[in-house]
């Protein structure tokens, strides 16, 4: 079977090396040769919005699945009109998680607590939303946001005019600032036939917008209860196929939903060492209409993404059990390059580990484990 993958990325790639021991195929579509998965299988390359492109890969594979969600939904309907091809996840999926507004709609159709927020659609819009939501607030673009980008904190009234002259021109969304305890992430799987697996919790910490650090199982039954509730609704709303996963803070002691990615996360990367069943072979196995593997923690794990600059695969390695993903990209800043994820026998095994790991990489992290 071969499973078209449009976006060529990290994401894309690890699931292909997730999926060849499954004996499944791939074929990929980017814009560009020079893409993480070009290395393993082969790449149609044009633009995303190519509907003739887009259509040429759906008639070469039985699946048509994404490691980036932004493409047009429309154009992928137009492009797939007629052809056996099936989509996992569901478009549905994908034009909610392309839309910060949607996901916002979705969080409240679900009960599912997350920020106050406003659409915003021109600057005295953008005024009347932190009247009315309050300051400090978040102006995000409504759509292509990622690694914190298209965003601006307004703390105080005077940050307006740089946001709006930052951001201005998309569509907006303005939420009040989450002074949150932590972030954790949901990461679950759903099949073809209904059945469906969760992950343990994961806790993350970001600098600067980007995912920094994971570490998974994260013990806390009061959470792990509303995450699995949450994340139960989200798959059934979309009668979902797949991988999908859900980002939260935690303030005063519940989840606040931040956003949803509708495909494999950054934040469950620790799965591949960490779990029985990764969560890429996962996400294969529902697309591919296979049985769902395990979800369950093999130990205590620790997954540190490399940004802007790439340590040596020697560095890495020289520390013990530390495991390395080398994504294959040219270096620049804030750019995910790889990460490396261990995994320890008890929580607090894997908290030292990760320290010595962070101090090794000379990565700080406010409130690190
Ligand atoms: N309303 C908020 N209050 C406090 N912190 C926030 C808020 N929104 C975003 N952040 C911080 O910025 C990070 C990135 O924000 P968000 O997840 O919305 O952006 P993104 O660019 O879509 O990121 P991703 O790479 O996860 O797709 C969050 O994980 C959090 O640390
Ligand atoms: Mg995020």
């Amino acid at each position: 079977m071969t499973i078209g993958v449009v976006g060529a990325g990290q994401l894309g790639r690890m699931l292909a090396l997730a999926g060849y021991p499954l004996g499944l195929d791939f074929l990929f579509l980017d814009r560009s040769a020079d893409v993480p998965a070009a290395a393993l299988a082969p790449l149609l390359v044009g633009e995303f919005t190519d509907r003739a492109l887009l259509r040429r890969l759906a008639r070469r594979c039985e699946v048509l699945s994404f490691d980036w969600e932004n493409i047009s939904v429309p154009t992928l309907r137009a492009a797939t009109r007629g052809l056996r091809t099936r989509i996992s996840p569901p478009l549905r999926a994908l034009a909610t998680g392309q839309d910060r507004l949607a996901e916002k709609r979705l969080f409240e159709r679900l009960r599912i607590p997350t920020t106050r927020y406003a659409a915003v659609a021109s600057r005295a819009a953008l005024e009347r939303a932190c009247e009315r939501i309050g300051l400090p607030g978040v102006l995000k673009t409504r759509r292509l946001g990622y690694d914190g980008k298209g965003q601006a904190v307004i703390r105080k009234r005077a940050d307006i005019d740089a946001a709006w002259e930052a951001l201005g021109g998309a569509p907006l969304l303005y939420e009040e600032f989450v002074d949150f305890e932590l972030e954790v992430s949901a990461l679950g799987v759903r099949a073809r036939d209904g059945s469906e697996a969760q992950y343990p919790l994961t806790r993350n910490w970001h600098a600067g917008g980007i995912l920094r650090l994971s570490v998974a199982p994260w013990k806390s039954a009061a959470l792990s209860a509303q995450a699995r509730s949450h994340l139960r609704a989200v798959l059934r709303d979309f009668r979902y196929v797949g991988t999908l996963a859900i980002e939260f803070f935690v303030r005063d002691g519940r989840l606040i939903a931040n956003e949803l990615a509708p495909r494999v996360h950054n934040s469950g990367h620790w799965t591949i060492e960490g779990a029985v069943t990764s969560q890429f072979e996962n996400h294969l196995r529902a697309i591919a209409g296979l049985p769902l593997g395990s979800t369950a923690p093999l130990g205590h794990a620790a997954m540190v993404n490399l940004i802007g600059r790439m340590p040596s695969a020697a560095s890495v390695l020289s520390q013990p059990g530390v495991h390395l993903h080398d994504y294959g990209k040219q270096p620049r800043p804030g750019r995910k390059l790889g990460h490396c994820t261990l995994v320890a026998a008890t929580a607090k095994e894997r908290n030292q580990r990760a320290r010595a790991l962070l101090r090794h990489l000379a990565l700080s992290l406010a409130g690190a484990p």
